[in-house]
């Protein structure tokens, strides 16, 4: 079988593969990061950091469900300045690193984005989606204060720079983020994040399945990726050429990879189905990836990119 190079690139950063860990699953710890260097995953993304260690929010918070998940973890993670000591010992992987940085407010996210410009990371995903801290709404879901976060961080900020967007849906919205996006130096987008504020119940004992904020949580996988796709292909279309997109949502398989590849996508990131199945996944969804696509005919990603055949 031809192999196809699935090697990506975003600023100058070169990526050996197509597909790697989102922010979220099993990336807090120590071991856990060194799980994700030892695997195929193309990056060492961490779990979104904020000032201070965080225990995160009550259990059960967490739940897999038949086509997906349900989560409110509260953004549990050990703090930035354990992510700025661990950091060093995940260069030997030899792939790019990806510090996600979570603030609790512009000036948190200016104060780590600063930090971090003296680390090893090779790419900062500031995280504008977090829906899970109450009291704390989604900075993508307003417009003004994405731009003004977006400034500041920007004025401290000389790495390559991406954004976790929330999902969007409608037309007015997309061209409005793309706008103000176009506008500041940053390298790429990862959309999307899980779609906030989902509630789901378990019939048998009348409950949410999960207990943060009374059973609402960021809702994940299969019942996304349709949303994803969305927001990938639209995006693509109105952003400039510059910034590149990582698809996230519902991808399980190299044939989800395949369809974010067609919408636009520059790289994909697992979550859920990496939560579920573990380092593995990352190899067997390239494989799958990489098989498909030769039995297309295709040598190449940039052959499909974007390529999507509207009817
Ligand atoms: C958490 C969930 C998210 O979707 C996110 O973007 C960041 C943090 C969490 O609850 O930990």
């Amino acid at each position: 079988m031809a192999t196809i190079d699935l090697t990506t690139q975003i600023a100058d950063v070169k990526f050996p593969g197509f597909i790697l860990n989102a922010s979220g699953p099993k990336c807090t710890t120590e071991q856990e990061l060194v799980e994700i260097g030892n695997s195929a995953s193309a990056a060492i993304m961490t779990k979104s950091c904020t000032k201070l260690l965080r225990e995160g929010n009550p259990e059960p918070r967490y739940q897999v469900l038949e086509q997906g998940s349900i989560q409110s973890m509260g953004l549990p993670n050990l703090g930035y300045e354990k992510y700025l000591e661990i950091l060093p010992r995940l260069a030997e992987f030899n792939k790019p690193i990806i510090a996600s940085i979570s603030g609790l407010s512009i000036s948190d996210n200016v104060a780590m984005v600063s930090a971090f410009q003296q680390s090893n990371a090779d790419l900062l995903e500031v995280n504008f989606s977090c829906p899970n801290v109450p009291g704390k709404p989604q900075l993508g879901y307003d417009f003004e204060q994405t731009e003004k976060a977006l400034a500041a961080i920007c004025e401290v900020n000389d790495k390559p720079l991406g954004l976790k967007l929330p999902a969007y849906f409608d037309f007015n919205h997309f061209d409005t983020v793309a706008e103000i996006l176009a506008k500041y130096p940053i390298s790429f987008i990862s959309t999307i994040n899980s779609i906030g504020n989902a509630l789901v119940i378990d019939p048998e004992t009348e409950s949410p399945v999960i207990r943060p904020n009374n059973g609402f949580g960021g809702l994940c996988g299969n019942y996304v990726k349709a949303i994803g796709l969305a927001n990938v292909n639209a995006l693509r279309a109105r952003l400039p050429e510059h910034i590149k997109i990582m698809g996230v949502g519902g991808i399980y398989n190299g044939t989800d990879a395949f369809e974010y590849l067609l919408a636009g996508a520059d790289a994909v990131q697992v979550a859920t189905c990496f939560q579920e199945q573990g380092p593995t996944c990352f190899a067997r969804i390239t494989l799958e990836l990489s098989m498909l696509m030769a039995s297309k005919g295709y040598t190449s990603l940039a052959a499909a990119k974007g390529k999507l055949k509207r009817l």
